[in-house]
């Protein structure tokens, strides 16, 4: 296969992403197909999130002990962390069938009340993107899932009337990217909640490993290391990488997933050791090249790239912020001491973007203190 033609493949079939990400962390192509193979289907499988692992444990042994449907269970995290996996997880524990709905999916109460109303008793239902229900629908959900009882209004204008229906105990699963952008009531109604973290490349190696098996692929030690420190923390595009590196191996090697392999492959698509892509390195490197490291504009920086600056701030920015070679200042963006060097760049010996750095990690307090992650700070506030 040559170069171009890999290029084409690796293009996102959506057709909406002309950076062709590998490593976007949301699910695209042919992920939906393949997840539904790897996700694990029991807690005890569920690999890292040990604690989310073993206060979910309690929460739900606790439930089929009493013989009660357990209280509502929200789980908050980045794209591909396992939000999904845990919910059908959640469902299989507890014996129980599971509905599956979205947000945007609810436009009106009425949708909702559909839904709720043909629940079974104890049937879990999981509210994917739960931040994007709207407004009326949700506050049906605030009585459905205190009371288990819903208002139905018959009839328009001043003749209307609600009528009140009992609904099942059943137990809501919500699952959001964005925790913040849940209105108090709605949170406070959920009796667990569990934040997803980023994987340790050790557990990305374990889950890289158990996906080999599902799929059948031989993956060596040193090729699970090589992969696993380009995921981002993250087992969705694990497994993605874990796949390419298939392709690869076995159209031009012996079809083993050796650390070699994973390097030829990887740099063939262009996800470098870190993890960063084009995009990534694009947004960096102007950074470096054209202005000196910073501190700069981010209106500015997307011009240099070529890119919108939405598509820098929320596409690019977040991992480069994560991964410690990106700060946003309020000066503007700013080149970290690591960036420098992971491009192999030498840093002007007193640039500006030093002082601004200095400045701004002052401002923030250190990692675990009262204030970190300053949200807003990293990631400018969320909208
Ligand atoms: N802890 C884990 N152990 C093993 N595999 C995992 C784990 N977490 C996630 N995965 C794998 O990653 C894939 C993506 O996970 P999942 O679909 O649950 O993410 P998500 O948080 O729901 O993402 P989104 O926000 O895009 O809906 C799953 O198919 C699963 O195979
Ligand atoms: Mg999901």
């Amino acid at each position: 296969m040559d170069p171009a033609q890999a290029q084409r493949t690796a293009r996102d079939p959506d057709g909406v992403d002309e950076w062709q990400r590998l490593v976007a962390a949301d699910a695209r192509g042919d992920d939906k197909v393949v997840e539904a193979a790897l996700r694990p289907r029991r807690l005890d499988e569920l690999i890292g999130q040990e604690r989310v692992r073993e206060q979910l444990g309690l929460v739900l042994q606790a439930a089929l002990r009493r013989g009660h449907p357990p209280d509502h269970i929200l789980l908050s995290g980045p794209p591909g962390l396992g939000k999904t996996t845990i919910a059908l997880i959640v469902a299989h524990e507890l014996g129980t069938p599971i509905r599956v709905t979205s947000g945007p999916a609810i436009q009106h109460a009425g949708d909702l009340a559909a839904i709720l109303s043909s629940l079974a008793e104890g049937e879990v239902l999981f509210l994917d993107e739960i931040h994007r229900m709207a407004r009326p629908a949700e506050e049906m959900l605030y009585m459905a899932m205190e009371d288990f009882r819903v208002d139905v209004v018959v009839g328009k204008g001043p003749g209307a009337m609600a009528i009140p229906l009992d609904i099942p105990h059943f137990t809501l699963v919500g699952a959001t990217t964005r925790a913040g952008l849940l209105p108090g009531p709605l949170r406070d109604r959920f009796g667990f909640t569990a934040h997803l973290d980023f994987y340790e490349p050790a557990e990305i190696e374990l889950i890289l490993r158990r996906s080999a098996r599902l799929l059948d692929v031989h993956l060596t030690a040193d090729g699970g290391v090589e992969i696993a420190g380009r995921s981002r923390g993250t087992p969705r595009i694990a497994n993605r990488l874990l796949r390419r590196v298939r392709d690869f191996a076995q159209v031009r090697a012996d079809g083993v997933v050796t650390a070699e392999a994973a390097q030829a492959a990887l740099a063939l698509y262009e996800v470098d050791q870190r993890g960063l892509d084009r995009l990534d390195r694009a947004v960096l490197g102007a950074l470096l090249d054209r202005f000196g490291g910073g501190p700069v504009g981010l209106s500015t920086l997307a011009v240099a790239v070529g890119e919108e600056a939405e598509t820098v701030e929320e596409v690019a920015e977040p991992f480069l912020v994560r991964a410690g070679l990106l700060a946003r200042t309020p000066r503007g963006r700013v080149a970290t001491a690591a960036a420098w060097e992971h491009l192999g760049r030498t840093p002007p010996a007193d640039g500006a973007g030093w002082a601004a750095l200095v400045a701004a990690q002052r401002a923030v307090p250190p990692r675990g203190q009262p204030g970190w992650p300053a949200q807003d700070q990293l990631f400018g506030p969320e909208a």
